[in-house]
């Protein structure tokens, strides 16, 4: 990789790495939803949106797709604790199969606040799709579908930014710690 962006540390997942696993997530959850009717995949955006095009493009059962966009970390690289929504689902989720797809954990506030909320509307099932989760001491929100544990570092790439850079790397990578320390977060 001899290419790589002078702010990034290392490739931790490259572009060959995903596609293999997304096909795999891809073929199990067509497996396990395949008795059931439509499946309701909710992108969580922004970050979630490559890796949802690419899951549900190798998907082999009926499914449909919405977006959610909430805010939690504004433009730094700590939680600030506080999920928002800001951008709902278009319809009503009520007896359906929902499938949260996300980009990654971190402490889990985020995952845990959609599970709440959606679980508030009475769906028929409700599972998560998260590509990475980072590695840490605190329990996490069970997660139905995993991609990759990943350390606790900083990662931007296939969708994931730092302050709404690097997202369209094909591959995901750690983001040099100078690049996120500069700016007070
Ligand atoms: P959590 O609520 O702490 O689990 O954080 C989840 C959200 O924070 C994710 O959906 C991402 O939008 C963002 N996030 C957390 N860690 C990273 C990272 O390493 N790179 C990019 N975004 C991240
Ligand atoms: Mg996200």
């Amino acid at each position: 990789m001899s290419s790589i962006n002078p702010d990034l540390e290392r490739v931790l997942l490259t572009e060959e790495d995903i596609s293999l696993r997304v096909a795999e997530l891809a073929q199990q959850i067509s497996d396990d939803y395949r008795e059931r009717g439509n499946l309701y995949l909710v992108g969580i955006l922004k970050g979630a949106f490559i890796f949802l095009a690419d899951l549900v493009r190798q998907l082999s059962i009926p499914h449909d797709v919405d977006f959610m966009a909430v805010s939690s970390y504004g433009n730094s690289a700590t939680s600030s604790g506080a999920v928002r929504i800001l951008m709902d689902l278009r319809e009503p989720v009520e007896n359906r199969d929902i499938l949260l797809v996300e980009d990654i954990v971190d402490t889990g506030q985020t995952l845990s606040y959609l599970h709440k909320t959606l679980q508030g509307r009475r769906p028929a099932s409700l599972k998560s799709c998260v590509l990475v989760q980072k590695e840490r001491e605190a329990p996490h929100e069970p997660i139905d579908y995993l991609g990759f544990a990943i350390p606790d570092v900083w990662v931007v790439g296939y969708g994931l930014d730092y302050a709404e850079r690097y997202r369209t790397l094909p591959y995901l990578a750690e983001l040099k710690r100078s690049v996120y320390m500069k700016n007070g977060s």
